[in-house]
C-alpha cells in the first residue's frame, strides 16, 4: 500500500535520515523505533504530510503523496488517514460524543446512521455510556481511549501513531494495542513510533532509524 524510496531528510546541513527504504502493506503493523531524535516523529509526519522530504518518494497505491498539491492533501488526510498522539489531541471542552462526531465524514453517513458506530467503538475502548463526559474530566489512559475510538468511527486505512502509549499504564497501553490490531485485522496499515518495547513486540515490523551522527562516531 505504501512503499517509501529512497527518502532523506535534511534540517539545514543536518541530515536526520538518509536512503530509507520501507513497504507498508495494508493489516500490517509497524513498529517505528530509534532513539529520541533519530527522526521517527518526522517520517511520521512526512508519511501523514505535515511535514516534507527533501528527497525521495512516498508512494500510496502507486502516486507519490510528496507530490500531491492542496486539494489531493486534503482528500488524502480526509479520505486515507488517522492520526494517534501521545498527548492524545482531542477537543478538550467538549464532550466525548463531540469528539467522536467530528470524526464523520461528511456525505458518509447521516448522523443518525452513525449512532450505532460511535456507541460500538465506545463500548470497544471500555467506555460504554461516557458519551457526555467532557474530556478534561478524564484520565489520560482515558482519553487516550476516546483518541482511539475515534480512529474507529473514523475507519482510515492508515493509522499513524506516534508514542501512543508513551503516557500510559499497563493496561490502558494494551487496550491501545489490541485496538490498533483489531484495525489492522480490517486491513488497516498502522505506523507506531515508539520507545516501547511492548509496543514493538506486538508488531508485525520492525523498522529501525539510527542516530546517523552516533552510528559513524
Ligand atoms: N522543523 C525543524 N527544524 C529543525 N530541526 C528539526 C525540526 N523538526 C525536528 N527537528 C530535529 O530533528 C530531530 C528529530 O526529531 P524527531 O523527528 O522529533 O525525532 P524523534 O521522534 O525520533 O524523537 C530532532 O533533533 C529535532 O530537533
Ligand atoms: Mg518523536
Amino acid at each position: 500500500m505504501i512503499d517509501v524510496e529512497k527518502l532523506s531528510k535534511k534540517f539545514g546541513t543536518r541530515t536526520l535520515w538518509t536512503d530509507v527504504d520501507l513497504t507498508i502493506d495494508r493489516g500490517q503493523m509497524v513498529a517505528l523505533v530509534g532513539p529520541s531524535g533519530s527522526g521517527k516523529s518526522t517520517l511520521l509526519n512526512c508519511l501523514g504530510l505535515l511535514d516534507r522530504p527533501t528527497s525521495g518518494a512516498i508512494r500510496y497505491d502507486g502516486r507519490d503523496i510528496t507530490r500531491f498539491g492542496r486539494r489531493e492533501t486534503r482528500m488524502f488526510r480526509r479520505d486515507v488517514l488517522g492520526y494517534l498522539f501521545q498527548n492524545y489531541a482531542l477537543i478538550d471542552n467538549a464532550t466525548v460524543r463531540d469528539n467522536l462526531e467530528v470524526a464523520l465524514r461528511p456525505g458518509r453517513a447521516t448522523r443518525n446512521q452513525a449512532r450505532p458506530r460511535i456507541v460500538q467503538a465506545l463500548e470497544r475502548v471500555g467506555l460504554a455510556g461516557r458519551d457526555e463526559d467532557t474530556v478534561h474530566h478524564l484520565s489520560g489512559g482515558e482519553q487516550q481511549r476516546v483518541a482511539l475510538a475515534r480512529l474507529m468511527v473514523r475507519q482510515p486505512s492508515l493509522v499513524l501513531a506516534d508514542e501512543p502509549t508513551a503516557a500510559l499504564d499497563r493496561a490502558n497501553t494494551e487496550m491501545v494495542l489490541e485496538s490498533l490490531r483489531e484495525m489492522s485485522r480490517s486491513g488497516c496499515a498502522v505506523v507506531i513510533a515508539t520507545h516501547d518495547d511492548t509496543v514493538r513486540d506486538v508488531c508485525d515490523t520492525v523498522f529501525a532509524l539510527e542516530e546517523l551522527s552516533l552510528s559513524r562516531a
